[in-house]
């Protein structure tokens, strides 16, 4: 797809954001970043060629094993190939465009259910019933385009376009920081999905709020943490925000507790995935605009083989996690309602807000065409 770059109108959205000042003099991103379908769009565009962890890794071990998705307008399909090569497709069909493999699965070859054209694991297009005799019809013109696919953590990540560096080079150091928590060795037992009534930024933005929303909205998180020992990292592409369990919990953090021992460790990559490691757990969550005010966000739960047999913790923990989310949605509901209401340009950050600022200066760079991820 080709672009001539931002239109003037997203252009001069983008100029009236000063991404060199100091956070504390700094604004808020305007209020039509959030709102605007033309700025959505430019954003789409942008964020297509980003890495996006497409598939878990412990989806796709055996040959055939595929994973397909969609990212933005993208659907693609993961798949592990019969020599074992783990390849990322996009995953429309060469006739006529439809989506040829669907959901999770294992399978010799992907049948697009439309008219039965079959592929290759490798993306190779194998049959096409009815087509043989075609005036100037060639097989090796019609396979279904790679994606570049990497690894990284218990992940296999995608990239919509041609990425500028791996994703191992530049999460190098977060990697060492989990590796240290042993987070690639966790058992998945379940996803949540919620749909919120936001842009994906407002979400993006009160998870890098550098704990400044959690006393106020999360009184039973708060309760189990020592917030005043709350601190973030800003890396080039994530940042870290980590807080240790509080030595003795108040009675609104009594469920949190069990969950919080050491230090909570939240993780944030560019632009729009999330890790969150405490105690013998793991969530992520995989922030996915929908349109310019619905967002889903991808939850992920992992557990400590120790307890993810034990389904009473399971379960006390997924619902503790969702009281959590719940808060979160409505906030973020109620800042998409502000920023729609035209009584809301820019506001100022929080000191403890620079994790956000980061965030928007990334995306700034990005959308002006200045950034290659
Ligand atoms: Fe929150």
């Amino acid at each position: 797809m080709q672009h001539n770059g931002p239109s003037p109108a997203v252009r001069r959205l983008l100029d009236s954001f000063s991404p060199r000042l100091a956070v504390e003099e700094a604004r808020t991103p305007p209020a039509l970043w959030y709102i605007d379908p033309e700025f959505f769009a430019w954003e789409c565009y942008r964020l297509l060629c980003t890495w996006q962890p497409a598939a878990r890794l412990s989806c796709l071990e055996k040959p055939g094993a595929y994973v397909a998705g969609r990212w933005l307008n993208l659907p693609y399909v993961v798949v592990r190939d019969e020599k074992g090569t783990l390849r990322a497709l996009a995953n429309v069909c060469r006739h006529h465009a439809a989506e040829v493999a669907v959901g999770t699965g294992c399978a010799a070859e992907l049948v697009c259910p439309y008219h039965g054209w079959s592929y290759h694991l490798h993306g190779g297009l194998k049959r096409a019933p009815g087509l043989g005799r075609a005036a100037g019809f060639r097989v090796e013109e019609h396979a279904l385009p790679p994606l570049h696919v990497e690894c990284w953590g218990p992940w296999a990540w995608i990239h919509g376009g041609t990425p500028e560096r791996s994703l191992r080079e530049a999460l190098q150091p977060l990697y060492l920081r989990l590796a240290g928590m042993e987070f690639e060795s966790l058992t998945h037992v379940a996803r949540r999905e919620y749909e919120l009534a936001c842009n994906w930024k407002v979400f993006v933005d009160n998870y890098l709020d550098g704990g400044y929303h959690v006393a106020s909205v999360h009184a039973g998180l708060a309760g189990g943490l020592d917030l005043s020992q709350y601190r973030s990292e800003i890396h080039e592409r994530f940042s870290i925000q980590s807080c240790p369990a509080a030595a003795e919990h108040t009675p609104s953090g009594v469920e949190f507790a069990e969950r919080l021992e050491g230090t909570a460790c939240y993780a944030w990559i560019y632009p729009n995935f999330m890790i969150n490691r405490y105690g013998p757990m793991m969530d992520t969550n995989w922030v996915v605009p929908l349109s310019v005010n619905r967002t889903r966000v991808v939850f992920d739960y992992f557990f400590a083989a120790s307890h993810a047999a034990d389904a009473a913790f399971v379960e006390r923990s997924l619902a503790a996690s969702h009281v959590v989310q719940m808060e979160d949605t409505a906030v973020c509901e109620s800042v998409q309602r502000g920023l729609a209401s035209g009584c809301y340009q820019q506001g100022p950050y929080a000191a403890a807000e620079a994790p956000m600022f980061a965030f928007h200066r990334l995306l700034w760079a990005e959308l002006r065409g200045q950034s290659g991820v």
